[in-house]
């Protein structure tokens, strides 16, 4: 690839779009070309690209020749139209949906866990992790190739920007009417989100469980490369605009000490430990991670109902971390490669 390379952007116009666009042009990616496209009813817009104002078009009539990078943010169904094509006219794809994620020719890579993984790309095609896996992952890869985890118990709580725009809106529309004693009228979510938790995110599966809760388990295998580990997951939305909080239980093979987990979660890349035992001396979305990239952990305990028990609080910016900055991340791996 020459110096610069050509970027698209496909849904540019959506939660993870406008961060990828941020994202860009905090790291100064070194872009020659960048396309930002979403749907024919957003073509004619403008997004914002550090100082410049760019013009939204539509994927429908974009011609992909000539593009290097295409960052894929608009959901399953359209990742798995036109990012074939993109990848066809010589683009490296890096699909933010779950559309190829647990297909064996897509690798599935979290920059800090298995860039290694990311090489190795017969369809042009990398899958970003889903947001929970993604920061899950961050936190428990450094405990894992230490001691070797056995199984996970996890509960989240996640943000509604995970969702995308229109649940953003219907959190801020729901709460202001509540507060004037308006009655929520549920659009994005089953039922009102606005001062409550609701134990679901995707689809129920026949398992009982949702997808959400399984891509959990599918992608902490693939992407620790060991399918003997058991994962547990409790996916639950809750009223926050950013920033997916997760109570994560561990057992590992080998004991490791809460000490010895903090000493090592504090070397690890992309992780930082926020763990005093004092008021407000652990991370939350919104003290520490909405709008900033790291992974934050606290709450590091050993689980006193378990010999090889180790107990974590896992917060992170899922539009960030959980999204656009991994992509990223990606993408500047693959210009590394020369
Ligand atoms: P648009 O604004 O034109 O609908 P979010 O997850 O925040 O809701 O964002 C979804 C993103 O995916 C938006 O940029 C949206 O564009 C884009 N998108 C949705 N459907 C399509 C489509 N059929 N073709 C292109 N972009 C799409």
């Amino acid at each position: 690839m020459s110096e610069t390379v050509n970027v698209a952007i496909v849904g540019a116009t959506g939660a993870v779009g406008e961060a990828l666009l941020k994202i860009l042009a905090e790291r100064q990616f070194p872009i020659g070309r960048l396309h930002v496209l979403a749907s024919e009813r957003s073509a004619g817009g403008k997004v914002d690209f550090g100082a410049r104002q760019l013009v939204v078009q539509d994927l429908a009539t974009f011609d992909p020749a000539g593009i290097d990078i295409a960052l894929f943010s608009a959901g399953g169904s359209v990742s798995k139209q036109y990012a074939p094509k993109f990848a066809a006219a010589g683009a490296v794809v890096i699909d933010n949906s779950s559309a190829f994620r647990y297909d064996d020719d897509v690798p599935l890579v979290v920059a800090e866990v298995n860039p290694e993984a990311l090489r190795n790309r017969p369809r042009g095609i990398i899958a970003n992790p889903n947001c929970s896996t993604m920061q899950m992952l961050v936190a428990l890869a450094p405990i894992h190739r230490q001691a070797g985890i056995e199984r996970i118990n996890v509960a989240t709580y996640q943000s509604v920007s995970g969702t995308g725009r229109r649940a953003l809106e219907e959190l801020g529309r729901q709460t202001a009417g509540m507060l004037s004693f308006q009655e929520a009228k549920p659009e994005v979510y089953p039922v009102q989100i606005a001062f409550n938790v609701i134990p679901h995110g995707g689809e129920f599966t026949d398992n009982g469980y949702t997808s959400e809760e399984m891509k959990l388990v599918w992608e902490t295998r693939k992407i620790l490369g060991d399918d003997a580990i058991g994962v547990n997951a409790t996916v639950v939305r809750v009223p926050v605009f950013y920033g997916h909080s997760e109570a994560v239980h561990l057992e590992t093979r080998e004991k490791i000490g809460a000490a010895q987990a903090r000493a090592l979660l504090e070397q690890a890349p992309g992780v930082e430990v926020v763990d005093e035992h004092a008021d407000g001396g652990y991370p939350t979305p919104v003290t520490h991670a909405s709008g900033r990239d790291p992974v934050y952990v606290g709450r590091i305990r050993e689980d006193i109902s378990h010999p090889r028990g180790l107990s974590l609080w896992v917060v992170s910016d899922n539009i960030r971390k959980g999204a656009a900055l991994n992509a990223v991340q990606l993408a500047e791996l693959v210009i590394a490669e020369g």
